[in-house]
């Protein structure tokens, strides 16, 4: 029973995402003309759908993908970052013995491979690491295969991009390479995903890129999708201990909405617990996330006040509070960051990231009145 309850744990549902497949996918088949930013809450499944989207290409065209992870590669170096770190983002060295050249098609998590004399020019100054990328795009269209790179989880240079002036320059400077490449040479396709739609706002402000990027919103699923799958959970989810009532799966809607890995946890936590005593949890552990989030830091509190009285606001609306608008800019900042709460870059827009957080911000201002 224990094993058997292990694996059924294990199987992670892939609900619809239709619409975002095909929208995504004329993006890739039209030629490259702008650079595509999706933004959407934390979790709202962006990587998901660019590994599906890619897994499906890849047996249609010759593609050659460069998936990057922006957040695995630059957590360590952070502090100092310079020109040097930056060359690793996107180049590696190859070892001697692969030297011969063979360009194939395919999904790589990583980086431009050069050999080791480029990489001294590159950083003796005397060879430029753009023209070293565009180079391997040209090579990969004049054997037929479409470049794409792809940056995920842009927000992992934000330090980098704020408190370090270096730093700061090459993003530009790399952004500016990705317009060349999309709206004037076309090149290759360039994705950018991330979950700090206020980090991707600033870079896309700073960078000029208003007519030469699309930004695209990748949201929870909506609640036709959720009631599909917490209906069928055999279908989907390969759960035979338990089905859940038509009310029971509104109740589960009523808490976390359309976020994926919440109904994934719950849907674990039902193998043991009852559904009531689960949500009652799971709004629970948000609201002791906020209370943490909060300290004992007034002007926190009087900024998610306002989510009482509204699902949305504008900066704006945060005015009333009484703090000065340059300090709540910071605070709404930290709270993007934090994903307390989202930014939608298109919209100017704040809220909570999710219903459950809807809810932690609710039960927190209960619980102190
Ligand atoms: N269409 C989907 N249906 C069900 N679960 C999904 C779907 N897309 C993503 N998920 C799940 O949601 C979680 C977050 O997805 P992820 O792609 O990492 O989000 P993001 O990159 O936006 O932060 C993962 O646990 C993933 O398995
Ligand atoms: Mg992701």
């Amino acid at each position: 029973m224990e094993n058997n309850k292990f694996n059924k744990e294990q199987h992670i549902a892939f609900i619809n995402r239709q619409r975002e497949l095909e929208d995504l996918r004329l993006f890739i088949d039209k030629e490259p003309a702008e650079i595509l930013f999706i933004h959407g809450p934390k979790s709202s499944g962006k990587t998901t759908l660019l590994y599906k989207l890619f897994n499906q290409l890849e047996k249609e065209q010759k593609l050659d993908v460069k998936f990057l992870n922006l957040r695995e590669m630059v957590t360590e170096l952070a502090d100092d970052f310079d020109y040097k770190d930056f060359l690793r983002m996107f180049f590696q060295v190859k070892p001697e013995k692969e030297k011969k050249e063979k360009l194939s098609a395919g999904i790589n998590i990583g980086l431009f491979e050069i050999d080791a004399e480029i990489e001294k020019n590159m950083l003796q100054g005397k060879s430029d690491p753009f023209k070293v990328m565009k180079e391997k795009f040209i090579q990969l269209r004049d054997n037929s295969i479409k470049p794409v790179l792809i940056l995920d989880e842009l927000q992992a240079l934000d330090k980098i991009y704020m408190n370090n002036g270096k730093g700061k320059r090459l993003i530009i400077e790399l952004f500016n390479f990705f317009v060349a490449i999309t709206k004037e040479s076309h090149l290759a396709h360039i994705i950018i995903a991330s979950s700090d739609g206020y980090f991707l706002n600033t870079v896309h402000t700073d960078s000029r890129l208003k007519k030469s990027s699309r930004f695209y919103k990748m949201d929870y699923l909506g609640k036709e999708d959720v009631m599909e799958w917490l209906l069928n959970l055999e279908n989907y989810s390969r759960i035979k201990d338990y089905t859940l009532s038509q009310e029971d799966a509104e109740k589960i809607w009523d808490t976390v909405g359309g976020s994926m890995w919440e109904i994934q946890d719950i849907l674990t936590e039902l193998f043991n617990t009852p559904i009531d005593e689960t949500l009652t949890q799971c709004k629970k552990k948000i609201k002791e996330a906020i209370e943490h989030y909060i300290g004992t830091d007034m002007r926190k509190e009087k900024v998610l006040q306002v989510f009482l009285e509204n699902e949305t606001a504008r900066i704006r609306d945060f005015v009333p509070g009484g703090i000065g608008l340059d300090e709540i800019d910071g605070l709404l900042q930290d709270m993007v960051r934090s994903n307390i709460l989202y930014f939608d870059p298109t919209e100017a827009l704040y809220y909570p990231q999710g219903k459950s957080y809807q809810w932690g911000i609710k039960l927190y201002f209960e619980s102190i009145s």
